[in-house]
């Protein structure tokens, strides 16, 4: 695809994948049904080293649908699907983990009344002496999850304390910084600041841009096209399923990102109907930014 031009399915494509870096993941045209469910369809997908590439769409739009596919989770039933170029068919996590993609869930998989370090080498905890009497080396993890940490800017007051005791946004970055450590090469993040406030936000947004500058190529997933923008290089938007839109941050400003977010086409649509319903005249009737976001009084909601 070249610049501005649209795919088979319709999608607004605004720009072609930049060709000087190799994508380490790629879907062409893919798509997954669920029986007679179709939940995703001809997308089409790049994610390159050292960029973040946001995914974005409503509820139901194919988010995790896609992510499960590119982690190993479910197959794809249509298109192609590659990494590193060969065309590959994930059966389980484990083969996604092998080729260096690392997946963190929202609800991340920690024991809450260990300590972050332990956290930070479950399941692949370093150990010491031959065997069989080898033991765990505490030392060891203690000194390399402090420095790998630190290495991505992320200063805790004591690795002794249950990781259950961090803030969500601090989860979220041991989560991250433990992917960097254990060799990930595409990092996704299924909407790690949906339950955030502004402020987590912000310090989970500060190390998707760590992992990135760090050469990793991250897909974010997000509802929220203002973290979108804060930290994307690259945005796809996704709507009942297809891709609705498909752009380089050079080619698509935060205000087109909103209103693809938000529907705007549809909120056009359904102000001329509301005109005829109410025989008057469009003009009259509110602007589209007000119809998105209704006013909250004391008394109510004001229309
Ligand atoms: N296992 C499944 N079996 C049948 N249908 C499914 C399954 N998983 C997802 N779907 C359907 O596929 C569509 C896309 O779902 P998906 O979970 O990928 O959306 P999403 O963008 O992640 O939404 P959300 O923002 O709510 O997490 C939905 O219509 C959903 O009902
Ligand atoms: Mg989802």
């Amino acid at each position: 695809m070249t610049s501005n031009g649209s795919t088979a399915n319709g999608a607004l494509v605004k720009d072609a994948a930049p060709q000087d870096e190799k994508p380490i993941v790629e879907l062409r045209g893919a798509g997954k049904s669920y029986g007679n469910i179709r939940a995703l369809h001809g997308v089409t997908l790049s994610v390159q080293p050292g960029r973040v590439t946001c995914v974005l769409g409503d509820n139901g739009a194919g988010k995790s649908t896609l992510i499960k596919i590119i982690s190993g989770l479910h197959q794809h039933t249509e298109g192609e699907f590659l990494v590193d170029g060969e065309p590959v068919r994930f059966s389980t996590p484990r083969e996604a983990l092998d080729k260096g993609i690392a997946t963190v869930y929202q609800d991340l998989a920690v024991v809450p009344l260990m300590p972050v370090w332990r956290n930070f080498f479950l399941g692949s905890e370093m150990t010491s002496g031959p065997w069989p009497v080898r033991r765990l080396d505490i030392a060891r993890m203690k000194k390399t999850a402090d420095e790998e940490l630190r290495a991505m800017g992320i200063v805790l007051d004591d690795l002794e304390q249950p990781i259950g005791t961090l803030s969500g946004g601090q989860r979220q970055s041991v989560a991250i910084a433990r992917a960097v450590y254990f060799g990930a090469r595409v990092l996704i993040l299924d909407e790690p600041t949906a339950a955030l406030g502004v402020k987590q936000s912000g310090v989970v947004l500060k190390y998707i841009a760590a992992a990135r500058d760090r050469g990793l190529g991250v897909i974010f997933i997000t509802h929220n096209p203002h973290h979108a923008y804060m930290v994307g290089d690259y945005f796809s938007v996704l709507r009942l399923g297809t891709m609705e839109l498909s752009a380089d941050r050079s080619q698509v400003s935060l205000e087109e990102l909103t209103n693809h977010m938000a529907g705007g086409a549809e909120l056009a649509a359904l102000k001329h109907e509301l005109a005829e319903v109410r025989g008057v005249d469009v003009e009259e009737l509110p602007e589209e930014q007000d119809l998105k976001a209704p006013v909250v009084t004391s008394e109510g909601t004001a229309s």
